[in-house]
């Protein structure tokens, strides 16, 4: 085969690496991506954060036509689950995303180049697929490989019992009792969606809460509204062995005081993620790995070793889509002598439950901890005239505020909708906007963001509709 040269080779067509060689090819740079799997898109359009979303709002819908429409005054007949259509409408809604990116690769001039990759040197890439073996040569490297599930000891993965969130999208009947394993974000996303299809679900969780990385308030009443939906919960605990028997699995679970043998059908290890490096050559190629697996980069994404870079799940950080597409832009225009920065401050967070929870900045907790004086502003969806229309009032908008300064240190949403509310909140981040901004500027009525203009006021304690 032939060895074409490239300015750039990515790793990975994940949100970090696609979007990384859109950019550089925009930059001028002549580009291939390398993509191990059949499909673009990496873990989040694949097997992550877009069936994830499809399954979410499937079953929202389900949901809502048995506990919510009675109360708009739709009547229905009796509502049944057709499991099969909504798990390929969410494959459908991945096929369409996925074959854009190829679409996007074609339209911006990227080689879309599919196999394994390995690193033989900072100047040459080889891509082993069934096509034969093919080398690239290249002036830099990106390395955008992702991350993959953390499997507990004790628990091994089997894809049949005991689950990774790739297989707890695709299950082909409600189970009837869900052990989740982890209070995170895939553990209360996943355990929504059977919850509402009808499963029991138990979540276990090591720590005391839920999100353990969110603002303690949100989390509180998160744990609370999911519990009225049906889900439980026990904290402080751990798994420790599964035994499948039959069709059953009994799991060992240690909390403080006792242990106990928990039987269910099927179980969601959700315990986080690990960079995924396997294969790849970096750590033979002379790239520093820390303790935790991640690749050690420099505040250009750059390695230790000159011309190897690395972005997303694989170095330090929330293992976030958009952290690792903005993490991609900055490192190519880096590497093209473009000035380009990531405001790591402004990176949102979000898990998608009803309510969903969102936020940005720095929690209470964190800006005390920063040494801050903060003015704390808070105000309630039920008092918006849009969230009663909807009929959809939990939640609140929690402000963080620099009582010296003014300026918004951070924002904590649970409530309708939050994923899209928090994006403003997002922007006076990056603009670095005081509350007095937020609270003077014109929020349409009636709308959920009012719910924002009126924590920022609340900072100044001048709420006006409470
Ligand atoms: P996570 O790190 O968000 O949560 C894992 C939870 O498991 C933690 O609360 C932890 O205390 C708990 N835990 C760890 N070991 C345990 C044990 N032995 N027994 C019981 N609990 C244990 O990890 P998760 O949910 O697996 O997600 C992986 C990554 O993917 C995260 O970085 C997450 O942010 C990201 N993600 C983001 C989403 C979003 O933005 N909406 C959706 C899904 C995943």
């Amino acid at each position: 085969m032939d060895n074409p040269s490239f300015d750039l080779v990515v790793i990975g067509a994940g949100p970090g690496g696609y979007t990384a060689a859109i950019r550089a090819s925009q930059l001028g740079m002549k580009v291939a991506c390398v993509e191990k799997e059949d499909a673009l898109g990496g873990t989040c359009l694949r097997v992550g954060c877009i069936p994830s979303k499809a399954l979410l709002d499937s079953s929202h819908l389900f949901y809502e036509t048995q506990h919510a429409f009675a109360g708009h005054g739709i009547k229905l007949g009796s509502v049944a689950l057709d499991l099969p259509t909504m798990l390929s409408r969410k494959d459908k809604v991945v096929a369409g995303l996925t074959s854009g990116v190829a679409g996007l690769f074609r339209k911006n001039k990227v080689e879309d180049v599919r196999g394994m990759a390995r690193i033989l040197s900072p100047a040459k890439v080889e891509v082993k697929s069934s096509q034969g073996i093919r080398e690239l040569n290249t002036k830099k490297i990106l390395i955008a490989s992702g991350s993959e599930p953390i499997p507990l000891p004790g628990l091994p993965f089997d894809g049949k019992f005991i689950l990774s969130s790739t297989e707890a999208l695709s299950l082909p009947e409600v189970p009837k009792r869900l052990l989740v394993i982890g209070g995170g974000a895939i553990g209360l996303e996943m355990g929504s969606v059977w919850s509402r299809l009808g499963s029991e679900v138990l979540v276990v969780e090591f720590l005391d809460r839920l999100v353990p990385a969110m603002d303690v308030e949100l989390t509180t009443a998160l744990r609370k509204s999911l519990e009225k939906q049906g889900m439980r919960f026990q904290f402080k605990a751990k798994a420790e062995s599964a035994k499948i028997i039959g069709n059953k699995v009994i799991v060992q679970v240690a909390s403080e005081t006792e242990k106990t043998a928990v039987e269910c059908d099927k179980v969601l290890v959700a315990v986080g993620r690990r960079p995924f490096l396997s294969g790849l050559g970096a750590k033979e190629a002379g790239v520093e790995i820390d303790p935790k697996g991640r690749i050690v980069v420099d505040a250009h994404f750059c390695t230790r070793v000159p011309g190897i870079y690395a972005i997303g799940d694989v170095i330090a950080g929330p293992m976030l889509a958009h952290k690792a597409s903005e993490e991609g832009v900055v490192a190519v225009e880096r590497m093209a002598g473009v000035a380009g920065h990531v405001n790591y401050l402004g990176i949102p967070n979000v898990v998608y439950t009803h309510p969903e929870v969102a936020a940005v900045g720095l929690t209470e907790e964190e800006a005390k901890a920063q040494g801050h004086e903060v003015r704390i502003g808070k105000f309630p969806f039920l008092a918006t005239g849009r969230a009663r229309a909807l009929g959809d009032t939990e939640g609140f908008v929690k402000m963080v505020g620099d009582a010296k300064t003014d300026r918004v240190l951070g924002v904590h949403i649970i409530g309708p909708r939050a994923s899209d509310l928090i994006a403003e909140a997002v922007l006076s981040i990056e603009l670095a906007a005081s509350t007095e901004d937020i609270a003077r500027a014109s929020h349409a009525h009636p709308t959920l963001a009012e719910a924002l203009k009126e924590a920022a006021l609340a900072v100044d304690k001048r709420t006006l509709n409470i």
